[in-house]
């Protein structure tokens, strides 16, 4: 295949119309730089935007062609490469805003307002990190952004920085490990994540914007011409091999055509405005509502502990500032400590939104102003103190993760994965900061087994998923292995939907070994029902005896703005799946079942990952479910045996 696909590159580069990488490459690159063009030159830079060009706003639609996917490695790669040309060049940061903003608008990436913005805010730090890194290249970065789940060839980077182990100490006998003095009473702790506060949110505004995040103050409607065209036009004329593609200038007029033809029907219709406490189209958390899932948290139940495990600011990564995300940071601590009293101990995690830009979490050695991270977290120590010990405070400050005590027996860690997250630009700087921070993690976890404790991670992004590096999810993956019997329990943010994942040993027979617990999240961001959840535990094992979700209908809520929302308990875990307990082994017991005999539990579980949102749950097909199973069961990315045989399972099983 590879050879026929140089063959098929070579002969087919003798014909005009066939353009391959390198010369998209020459062509944004010309652009960037401004250089004087022929009329020819013109001609086929105005054809390869044309195929380049997205008919829809990255952030206003989900399709995920593989052909879009492809020329989004290629855009990627051949701007990164014009912008480190461009650099070494001698060109300053405010001589690349503009070029990059353009761009980003002529392909149809975002409007100007957008584009501008969020590359002002980043591009400093990317300059910064070109400028002081060798090994950097526009592969990894585009590698690391572009990550897939399903492909680890696609579009890949390949540096070897990103290949460490960490080291694990030996297994210690159990005999050896001595009973603390524990507090023989239950634990309850109420656990929710994903505020994602909105302080510009606009009852009954624009719900369909054209900006990435909607419902907020001064915005524009989006005209409704793009649902027209799905993108498909433009398929024929892009021939892939892996992640390299060749485009055929061929079809450009027709494309043109196809464009024209849907910009013609563009037209503002009435679209429904937004809702009063939340919108399920791209829109954040009024504070209302937020005060109100507070209010109504701390009036319904009674609780020892909470956990919240991150992400307090808003989606709107173009317009961010330091002053308003350090305001909303306040809201939010200061409204759940005198709503739930100061004899509640708040445990919290720090979520990729937090920071300034948002997603860069920049390593201690970085102390440059408008660079370094330590500004978040000395403000956060601040806002946290009155939960926070010396040792934990000591360990934020360098880190932006902690580790301390609940109560004698029971320690909570509250990681910064972060620093694992594919669009933390500083990844490419130095990848082996993500290294020391599990090392750290180790650090704590033997010292927790040492002492006969148990211990509850708190950690924003979800093991396995793509989000992170594949590095870190393997990795990590060693780690729960190795202190699977001190981890009782682990609980995650950032995906906004409630789910669930279990964690096998990497040793055969690969039992069901340890759970991470999704908490769902506390917005609509989109198309959910916000949520938080109930958990009790009992000493000394601290594993979890019951978890409640707790929602309100959005739709419901909606229709009277002027009434608080209606809170009801969605389901229990243990209860509603009829399990025995919540193990290990028994959620893999569930899973099995789900699979196989039991395909009711499975359509609930579904029903139940977007909490019963209107415009989710009753389109979840059998992919969607079988995807569903898959996020269960992959604690690695890219490890998917697990997967393949309750896929398996799924297919030859008659019911
Ligand atoms: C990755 O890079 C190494 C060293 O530069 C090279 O030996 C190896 O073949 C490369 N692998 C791939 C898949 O390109
Ligand atoms: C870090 O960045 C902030 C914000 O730009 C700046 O005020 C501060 O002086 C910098 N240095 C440290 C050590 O925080
Ligand atoms: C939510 O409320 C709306 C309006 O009352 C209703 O049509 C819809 O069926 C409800 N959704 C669920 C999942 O109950």
């Amino acid at each position: 295949m590879k050879v026929f696909f140089i063959f098929f590159l070579i002969f087919n580069t003798c014909f005009a119309d066939f353009i391959t990488p390198d010369v998209v490459e020459t062509v944004i690159g010309k652009y960037m730089k401004n250089e004087l063009l022929s009329s020819a030159e013109q001609k086929l830079q105005e054809d390869v935007f044309e195929i380049l060009k997205r008919t829809q706003h990255v952030t206003t639609h989900e399709y995920r062609s593989d052909v879009r996917m492809s020329l989004d490695c290629l855009v990627c790669r051949s701007a990164f490469s014009a912008l480190f040309e461009l650099i070494r060049a001698g060109a300053s940061d405010d001589d690349l805003i503009r070029p990059l903003s353009n761009i980003c608008v002529l392909l149809g990436i975002e409007s100007y307002n957008v584009c501008s913005g969020a590359i002002s805010l980043n591009l400093n730090i990317i300059t910064y990190i070109i400028r002081n890194t060798p090994e950097a290249t526009p592969r990894n970065f585009c590698g690391l952004v572009l990550q897939r789940s399903d492909n680890p060839n696609f579009c890949s980077y390949n540096d070897s920085r990103f290949e460490w182990q960490v080291e694990l100490p030996q297994r210690i006998q159990s005999a050896n490990i001595p009973t603390p003095v524990i507090d023989q009473s239950p634990l309850t702790v109420a656990i929710l994540t994903d505020a994602h506060i909105d302080p510009l949110y606009e009852a009954f505004g624009v719900a369909q914007c054209d900006e990435p995040t909607c419902c907020r103050k001064g915005q524009n409607l989006r005209p409704s011409s793009e649902i027209v065209t799905d993108g498909s036009e433009v398929e024929n004329s892009v021939i892939r091999h892996g992640d390299n593609v060749l485009l055929n200038l061929g079809d450009v007029p027709k494309i043109k055509e196809i464009r024209m033809r849907n910009s013609m029907k563009a037209q503002t219709r009435y679209v429904e405005p937004a809702g009063y406490w939340g919108d399920y189209r791209n829109c954040d958390t009024p504070r209302w509502a937020f005060d109100d899932l507070i209010e109504r948290m701390a009036s319904t139940h009674k609780f020892d502990v909470v956990y919240y495990i991150g992400d307090t600011i808003d989606h709107g990564i173009w317009e961010t500032s330091y002053e308003l995300i350090d305001e909303i940071h306040q809201y939010l601590i200061s409204k759940m400590r005198t709503t739930f009293g100061e004899d509640v101990l708040i445990i919290p995690a720090i979520g990729n939104h937090e920071s300034q830009p948002t997603n860069q979490f920049a390593p201690m050695s970085v102390t440059e102003p408008k660079l370094n991270t330590t500004w978040l977290y000395e403000g956060l120590i601040k806002k946290w103190d009155p939960y926070l010990t010396e040792e934990a405070k000591a360990s934020l400050r360098v880190r932006g993760g902690f580790s301390r005590l609940v109560r004698p027996g029971l320690r909570a860690i509250s990681i910064n994965t972060n620093v694992a997250y594919k669009y933390n630009w500083w990844l490419v700087y130095d990848p082996l900061e993500m290294k020391r921070h599990l090392e750290w993690l180790v650090q704590e976890l033997h010292r927790a087994e040492l002492a006969g404790e148990k211990v509850h991670i708190l950690s924003h992004i979800p093991p396995g998923v793509h989000d992170l590096a594949h590095v870190w999810t393997r990795e990590y993956n060693r780690i729960v292995n190795r202190f699977s019997s001190t981890i009782a329990a682990e609980f995650n943010g950032h995906i906004h939907s409630d789910e669930f994942k279990i964690f096998y040993s990497s040793v055969e027979p690969k039992l069901p070994i340890n759970v991470a617990w999704g908490v769902g999240g506390a917005t609509a961001y989109t198309n959910y029902n916000l949520n938080y959840k109930i958990a009790t535990f009992n000493p000394p094992t601290y594993a979890p005896q019951s978890i409640k979700t707790f929602i309100y209908n959005l739709t419901e809520a909606n229709l009277t703005p002027n009434r608080r929302p209606h809170w009801f308990q969605l389901y229990d875990m243990k209860n509603s799946f009829g399990v025995k307990d919540l193990s290990a082994q028994s959620m893999d017991d569930l899973l099995q079942r789900m699979v196989t005999t039991e395909r009711n539990l499975l359509d609930l579980y579904v029903a139940y990952v977007p909490k019963l949102s209107d415009t989710r749950w009753p389109y979840c097909n059998n992919n969607c479910k079988l995807d569903n199973v898959c996020r269960i069961v992959t604690t690695v990315l890219w490890q998917r045996e697990k997967c393949d045989e309750l896929q398996f399972l799924y297919s030859n099983t008659n019911t």
